[in-house]
């Protein structure tokens, strides 16, 4: 008979305090019974970044109310639980600290398995909750602190095609804003100057594109921005709102670029794989920006992909697709014990050498 399963997950990683339940039928669609979210954005915005011992106290202030309310809002109790999956890395290490210590006291209490989770996964499995989509899939994960592009073969099995060896695009869009007085986060600001302004007036460079392979660079954009914006400030002695809509423009249409060929490069690699129904998947906040999901969009259709993107309360920090990736190891046999330990670091593809400066800034995910 068809096993249906229902898992509380929980979120506590960077800035965002969440709590979910998820129920699925083997073979069916998974649900989403509840997904709480609580942010953290006022307690940090006077720092200009997240402050990890806030946000560790914030979380462990906010993770059994978030659990009261998911449980309730789901119309479920502890008792209709099969099991209790939480994010154990990575990400900011008290933050990560708090979810699995309150985890582990659901388990201790009631009994319920205890299942540790990648937050790199649920990001990574999110289009399976959405779309059921088969593996395997490629995935192109753009945050404020990842870009990875992953062949996910399993739960547990991804390969890793490349990855950022500095900023992560989302750190660069608000890099971007911080450096022309834009608000944050800098994604929405930079995307809706750049609706204004001439892509080709300034000429940002394309890194990495000379050279094989899928890795990319963010932070020599930012360089390229400075100096462009000074070299204005100095010649006329401000920037106009053309101006700044214009090196907007220029900077993200060098970032489209840049993802769009990636993309195709890692398109190709993954198709040789041959895999039957190929279908290119993104998450992360970055795959809000339409520019670059036109684009990703434009490269699929010519490789004869589907391109599929989950709704973006499922892209950004969220604790549903932590309790799917939770239920997907949970099918698959997986059990964690009371010594489960929440890691800062936790690459999703063991077996690839750990990205030079990838997620120096330790934060999003
Ligand atoms: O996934 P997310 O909510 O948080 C993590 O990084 O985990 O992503 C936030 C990032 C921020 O850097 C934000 O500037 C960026 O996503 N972002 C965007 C857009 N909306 C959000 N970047 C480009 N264009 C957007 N429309
Ligand atoms: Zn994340």
């Amino acid at each position: 008979m068809a096993q249906t399963l229902t898992i509380l997950g929980l979120e506590s990683s960077c800035d965002d305090t969440a709590a979910a339940v998820v129920r699925q039928t083997e073979g069916q669609a998974a649900e989403i019974l509840s997904s709480v979210v609580h942010g953290q954005t006022d307690l940090h915005s006077a720092y200009g970044g997240v402050v990890p011992e806030i946000a560790a106290r914030a979380h462990a202030e906010k993770l059994d109310i978030c659990v009261r309310q998911a449980l309730a809002e789901a119309g479920v109790t502890l008792a209709d639980l099969d099991a209790v999956a939480v994010t154990a890395g990575p990400g900011l290490i008290g933050g990560v600290m708090s979810g699995v210590m309150c985890a582990k006291g659901i388990a201790a209490a009631t009994g319920l398995p205890l299942i540790g989770v990648n937050h790199l996964a649920g990001h990574a499995l999110t289009p399976r909750l959405t779309d059921q989509i088969a593996y395997p899939y490629l995935m192109l994960l753009v945050s404020g602190g990842h870009c990875q592009y992953l062949i996910a073969h399993g739960p547990e099995q991804f390969s890793r095609l490349g990855g950022t060896i500095d900023d992560a695009p989302g750190e660069a869009f608000d890099k971007t804003a911080r450096l022309l007085g834009l608000p944050q986060p800098g994604g929405p600001s930079v995307e809706g100057e750049a609706r204004q302004g001439d892509p080709k007036r300034f000429r940002f460079p394309r890194p990495l594109l000379d050279r094989p392979g899928c890795d990319l660079s963010f932070s020599g954009l930012k360089t390229a921005l400075m100096r462009m914006r000074d070299q204005l400030v100095a010649e006329q002695g401000g920037l106009t709102r053309q101006d700044r809509a214009d090196l907007c423009a220029g900077f993200q249409a060098a970032v489209v670029d840049t993802l769009a060929e990636k993309t195709r490069r890692a398109l190709a690699l993954y198709l040789a794989e041959d895999p039957a129904e190929p279908v290119v998947a993104v998450a992360g906040g970055v795959a809000a920006n339409a520019a670059i999901r036109a684009a990703l969009e434009t490269v699929c259709a010519e490789a004869d992909a589907r391109f599929t993107a989950p709704p973006l309360r499922l892209c950004t920090d969220n604790a549903a697709m932590i309790a799917y990736a939770g239920l997907e190891r949970f099918r698959s046999g997986a059990r964690d014990g009371l010594d489960l330990t929440a890691r800062p670091r936790w690459p999703l593809d063991q077996n690839s050498p750990a990205m030079l400066g990838s997620g120096k800034k330790g934060a999003k995910a």
